[in-house]
């Protein structure tokens, strides 16, 4: 068992190493200033999104594109748009009316170096401007980028993250039943996880009641799920050293977490299933083992 891991831990890790470059490679481009009045906005953007971070949403734009035979660079534009969101959801989930933390990826938050309007005002410039570069990818049909539009607004806003965080927030305060607990996990991580794999599918030229769609929502969903049971579990078993975040904040408020109805080996072992039932999905389609690694690597992963 402990090798199979280490060969499922290496292909995922040069997966993920591949596509952050090809994603860093974009983002890198953006926030480069221009702006007359004010650096510290582009300043602001560039610190959060050039800190690294798992890249994993892209990668999963990146590799559902690959697996159907498109060509990545095709999907490239919708990867980053996937990260910008995504990162602009970190800023403010950091800042002091949301989860207060001090620390994000290896770095004091956006909040404790800029201010807290700059932190709010960058945040609300990478979520604005996500759906133009969406919008501007003009290697793909317009129709379909018209339907990533849509879908990245669905998977963002009201209807996706946004609902889950409110959700999270009322689980501050209330108990939540186990239904309401994967509504939130559902929302506020799962929704994004689930458009990066669309956005692949869409670039790779499959339309949204395609086959391969539905095997990538499958598969999204279930390790969207199981990433944020992990991140839970993290929460408490973890130290701010290892993954370059404020741990321990899940009970200091009171949240309601996986962990609030299941002990940690429980929990560990729900990851696994999810984890083996996503992998069974896309097992069917030549060269899945890219995106099988990166599904068991995530599982058990220590980040
Ligand atoms: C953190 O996401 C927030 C959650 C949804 C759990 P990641 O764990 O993907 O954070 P980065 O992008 O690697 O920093
Ligand atoms: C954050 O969930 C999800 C979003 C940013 C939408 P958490 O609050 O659990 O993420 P971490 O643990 O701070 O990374
Ligand atoms: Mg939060
Ligand atoms: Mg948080
Ligand atoms: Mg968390």
């Amino acid at each position: 068992m402990e090798t199979t891991n280490l060969i499922y831990e290496t292909l995922a890790k040069a997966v993920l190493a591949e596509d952050a470059a090809l994603v860093e490679s974009l983002l890198d481009t953006c926030y480069r200033g221009g702006g007359r009045c004010d650096a510290v906005l582009d300043e602001a953007c560039r610190y959060s999104l050039m800190a690294g971070g798992k890249r994993v949403r892209p990668a999963l734009t990146l590799e559902f594109c690959r697996l159907f035979g498109g060509d990545p660079q095709n999907a490239l534009p919708f990867a980053a748009a996937v990260e910008i969101i995504h990162t602009f959801s970190l800023i403010h989930d950091d800042l002091p009316c949301m989860d207060d933390d001090d620390l994000r990826r290896g770095r004091p938050t956006s909040h404790k170096v800029f201010g807290e309007a700059y932190a709010l005002l960058a945040g609300d410039a990478l979520a604005l401007d996500a759906f133009g570069m969406v919008a501007a990818n003009d290697r793909i049909s317009p129709e379909a980028r018209v339907e990533a539009v849509k879908l990245l607004s669905a998977a963002s806003g009201s209807a996706g993250m946004v609902r889950g965080q409110i959700a999270d927030m009322f689980g501050e305060k209330n108990t939540l039943t186990y239904e309401e607990l994967l509504f939130l996990h559902a929302h506020k991580t799962g929704a994004l996880i689930r458009v990066a794999a669309q956005l692949g599918v869409l670039a790779a030229g499959f339309a949204v009641d395609s086959p391969e769609m539905e095997a990538a929502v499958g598969y999204a969903e279930r390790i969207g799920l199981a990433f944020q049971v992990i991140d839970d579990i993290l929460d408490v078993t973890s130290t701010p050293e290892a993954m370059g975040k404020s741990v321990g904040g899940d009970a200091d408020h009171h949240k309601n977490t996986f962990l609030s109805f299941k002990s940690i080996p429980e929990a560990e072992a729900f990851a696994d299933s999810l984890t083996e039932e996503a992998v069974s999905l896309i097992t069917p389609f030549d060269g899945s083992e890219r995106l099988i690694s990166l599904a068991r690597y995530l599982a058990v992963r220590k980040v």
